[in-house]
């Protein structure tokens, strides 16, 4: 019997993952000053040892006031180039694919890890932690919330610094060996700040319309491809919709996927909302799945990633098989099993390569066929 598609290779540009089940990025809050430490070896090592097809690395500021929180990764100077590498060469010895995303969290910066949340009254992180409350940019001056910091209009010179920040780390990434580069435009971080007419108001060349709230996305896409080499991929996050009314829609980000399609991106990875707290998302095992699927059929050369509540081997399946995704990113179910992709495998009855170290753990019974 050949393997379903979920354990079948798929090749990017010069690089093949081994299956479809991917390590969705995910902030650790456990960097100093940007730089990566033994946790980040010892967490992203245990999902190359256990199978996955593809890691992603978490949301990296391109610049110290475009970090998330003052504990996330950066890769605004070069001298965080080399702890990634050690890292990403570490992974490379079990066969997986290695990315980062690369971005800049605008508006939503300079907040507390997301381990402190709900231990405080704001979201906020004081300067004794490291915030940088004069530092927090987005298109417009419009807060997130009222637990966040209140942005400053960027300038037109603030944008290029900012797409210039992207080009430099994405040269950075590419040193530390990583295979593929992915743009952290989702979720209400700066990128998806100019994208959608809810939290961009500018008057100028990169507001209003259309083609002005996504000239600093498809601006950035150039300048990073350009330095990229070009066996590497290049992904991009999106929130696929805002799920608020008057907000960004899938129509948009079809529209978009487009546009990238023949800007050398290689992959939408579809995620959906954070850029307003109006948003009213439908939660439900695979419910953004329909965006990738979306973006899989109606633009051509664009492949797609589906996140979201994928949480068994069963619905992985189902949505590969189908051919709804290319590949489905996992976030949290990896944190509670690393072993995901082995247990979907066992889960599914199929025979997969085991960490050699490990073949004497694997489970026996219930195998199908
Ligand atoms: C996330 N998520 C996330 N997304 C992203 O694009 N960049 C990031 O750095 C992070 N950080 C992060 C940290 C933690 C602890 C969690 C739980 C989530 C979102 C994540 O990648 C994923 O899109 C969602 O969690 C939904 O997928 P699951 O968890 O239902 O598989």
């Amino acid at each position: 019997d050949p393997l379903p598609k979920l354990f079948q290779p798929l090749k990017i540009r010069g690089y093949t993952a081994k299956n479809r089940i991917w390590v969705s990025p995910m902030c650790m809050y456990s960097a100093k000053d940007g730089f990566s430490t033994n946790f980040h070896m010892s967490h992203y090592s245990q999902f190359a040892m256990r199978g996955a097809g593809l890691v992603m690395v978490e949301a990296t500021g391109v610049l110290p006031e475009g970090r998330i929180s003052p504990n996330c990764l950066g890769l605004w100077k070069d001298e965080h180039i080399d702890g990634l590498r050690e890292i990403v060469s570490h992974m490379h010895e079990y066969g997986t694919v290695v990315g980062i995303q690369l971005g800049h969290g605008g508006r939503k910066g300079s907040t507390i890890p997301l381990q402190l949340y709900g231990t405080r009254d704001s979201l906020r992180s004081t300067i004794e932690e490291g915030a940088w409350p004069d530092k927090v940019y987005g298109p417009s001056a419009i807060a997130y919330d009222e637990s966040h910091y209140t942005p400053k209009e960027m300038s037109l010179e603030q944008i290029k610094i900012v797409q210039q920040a992207f080009v430099d780390a994405a040269v950075r990434a590419d040193k530390a060996g990583f295979d593929v580069v992915e743009l952290h435009s989702a979720h209400g971080y700066l990128l998806f700040e100019f994208l959608s007419p809810l939290s961009n108001k500018r008057t100028d060349d990169y507001g209003g319309s259309f083609e002005n709230r996504t000239r600093m996305l498809i601006e950035v896409v150039r300048g990073v491809r350009q330095v990229l080499p070009e066996n590497k991929p290049l992904f991009v996050r999106i929130s696929s919709t805002d799920w608020v009314d008057g907000g960004w829609e899938i129509e948009d980000t079809i529209r978009l996927a487009k546009i990238l399609a023949n800007e050398g991106v290689d992959l939408f990875d579809c995620s959906s909302a954070g850029n307003d707290p109006r948003q009213e998302i439908p939660l439900a095992p695979g419910y953004q799945v329909q965006f990738a699927t979306k973006v899989k059929n109606e633009v051509s050369g664009m492949l797609s990633g589906a996140v979201g509540l994928i949480t068994n081997g069963k619905i992985a399946s189902e949505v590969i098989e189908s051919d709804k995704a290319d590949a489905i990113f996992v976030a949290r179910e990896f944190l509670r099993n690393p072993s995901f992709v082995l247990s979907s495998a066992h889960e599914l009855g199929i025979n997969i390569k085991w960490p050699n170290q490990y073949e004497r753990g694997r489970l026996k019974t219930n195998l199908h066929h």
